[in-house]
């Protein structure tokens, strides 16, 4: 059977859905202030160039090359008897992070379920037995959209939504931004002044480390999905600039959605500096913007609406979590599509009912992702391609098997950034944090 192959455009949004999530909306606009505004966004443009980009490409490369899942992909990309070993066993990590990912992902998806229905007045806040039925629910339109299968469940989905949801968070961003002074002496104006007026005084060492994580998290690096994704793309789309504009669009997305955070918590909030500093968790978006919302003009439907816009991008993210190991079981075990989603469901809501218990349960396994096994398959992608798949098979496939004109010279800079600057990169991070722990 030919495997699915997504359009150009499909590619893009469905890799940028991926990228677009939770990280972009609450993650970022409280990185950015605590972290001295435009100069953590330069920083973190700094990180995209010369490492994440490099890891994106490598692992897109990896993908559309093998054109299999993500774990049987660098297995078959290998022939040393040893190599493809390692592959494999990297490959049941690449299916195991995501699982692992969405297993949390889908308890705070559900609590963007809870608070939309809170936004528009049809329930009241429950305990946690509710929050177990919501995580059920954002699990289950996951695997609807997982069940159509690549083309006409995660495209056709992603085509349609993507846009609408960057469509809802400008018209947000553009209104939060405009909000009139409301007497507490400070205005969206100063807001807006807060996010991007640069103070090199707050970057420090923690700084980078924050910068190079929320950069990994939010592009989905060191997964298994662009891998994964990978394998569905085009043979003949330029793999490296649709890597550069899934990058472009995420930060792009992720400043909007600061736009339309920050200078709301300006207006409307007293004290707003320490409101943005002290709430350096999910509490940003989950606590004080409810409150923020309904303060404003229109301010109910707005916090309805922006609500809908979190399920969105958090829905598009969590589908590529259930992909990856959805694709294994489907092409390595043989199962049928639905029996696969299926079965990838049981696993997750089994541990996110564990993570709606208790709270440590979410937070360990996000640090487990997000700082430890991530950033290893970003290390691990980076290795196989810089130096077991090495420059002409990378070339081969930057310039699509010969198809377009690619300069010798910059597959080589890609190549160098790919073998030695990005292992090097994400490996200080890694020892950084490893000694921290000690
Ligand atoms: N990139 C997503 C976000 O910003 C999270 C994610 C991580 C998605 C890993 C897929 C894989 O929220």
């Amino acid at each position: 059977m030919e495997r699915d192959k997504f359009s150009r455009f499909g590619a893009l949004v469905v890799i940028a859905g991926s990228a677009v999530g939770l990280g972009n909306i609450w993650r970022f606009p409280y990185m950015v202030a605590t972290n001295g505004g435009a100069a953590f966004i330069l920083l973190y443009i700094f990180f995209v160039l010369i490492i994440c980009l490099p890891v994106m490409v490598a692992e897109l490369s990896i993908g559309r090359r093998s054109r299999c899942n993500a774990y049987r992909a660098l297995d078959k990309l290998s022939s040393a008897p040893a190599a493809k070993a390692a592959g494999r066993g990297f490959g049941l990590m690449y299916v195991l992070i995501p699982t692992l990912i969405l297993s949390y992902y889908c308890v705070i998806g559900g609590s963007t379920v809870d608070y939309f229905l809170r936004a528009c007045g049809i329930t009241a806040h429950g305990g946690n037995g509710m929050q177990l039925l919501w995580t059920l629910i954002f699990l289950l339109l996951t695997a609807a959209v997982v069940a159509g299968g690549v083309k006409g469940g995660i495209e056709k989905f992603s085509k349609i939504m993507m846009p609408l949801l960057f469509i809802i968070v400008l018209l947000i961003a553009l209104r939060s931004a405009t909000l009139p002074a409301t007497g507490s002496g400070w205005t969206a104006r100063d807001g807006l002044d807060f996010m991007f007026r640069p103070d090199f005084s707050k970057l420090g060492f923690k700084s980078c480390l924050a910068a190079l994580g929320q950069a990994f998290f939010s592009l989905s690096i060191g997964s298994g999905v662009l891998m994964t994704y990978g394998s569905y793309v085009n043979p003949k789309d330029k793999l490296f600039k649709t890597a550069g504009e899934i990058a472009f669009f995420d930060l792009l997305f992720a400043i909007i959605a600061g736009c339309a955070v920050i200078p709301a918590v300006f207006a409307l909030e007293a004290d707003p500096v320490n409101v943005l500093a002290n709430n350096t968790d999910s509490r940003l978006v989950f606590n004080i913007l409810p409150e923020v919302f309904p303060a404003m003009p229109l301010g109910k439907l707005i916090g309805a609406v922006f609500f809908f816009s979190l399920i969105l991008a958090a829905l598009t993210s969590s589908i590529s979590q259930m992909e990856v190991p959805v694709s294994y079981l489907t092409e390595e075990k043989k199962l049928s599509r639905p029996l696969a989603v299926a079965l990838v469901f049981v696993v997750a809501i089994a541990i996110g009912s564990a993570c709606t218990l208790r709270g440590q349960v979410l937070n360990a396994l996000d640090a487990l992702c997000a700082n430890w096994l991530m950033p290893l398959g970003g290390i691990a992608a980076t290795v196989f391609v810089g130096w077991i798949m090495g420059f002409d098979e990378l070339h081969d496939e930057l310039s699509s098997r010969g198809l377009h004109k690619t300069g010798k010279l910059s597959s080589r800079i890609i190549h160098l950034l790919i073998r030695y600057i990005a292992p090097i990169g994400v490996l200080s991070v890694f020892l950084t944090q490893f000694f921290n722990l000690l």
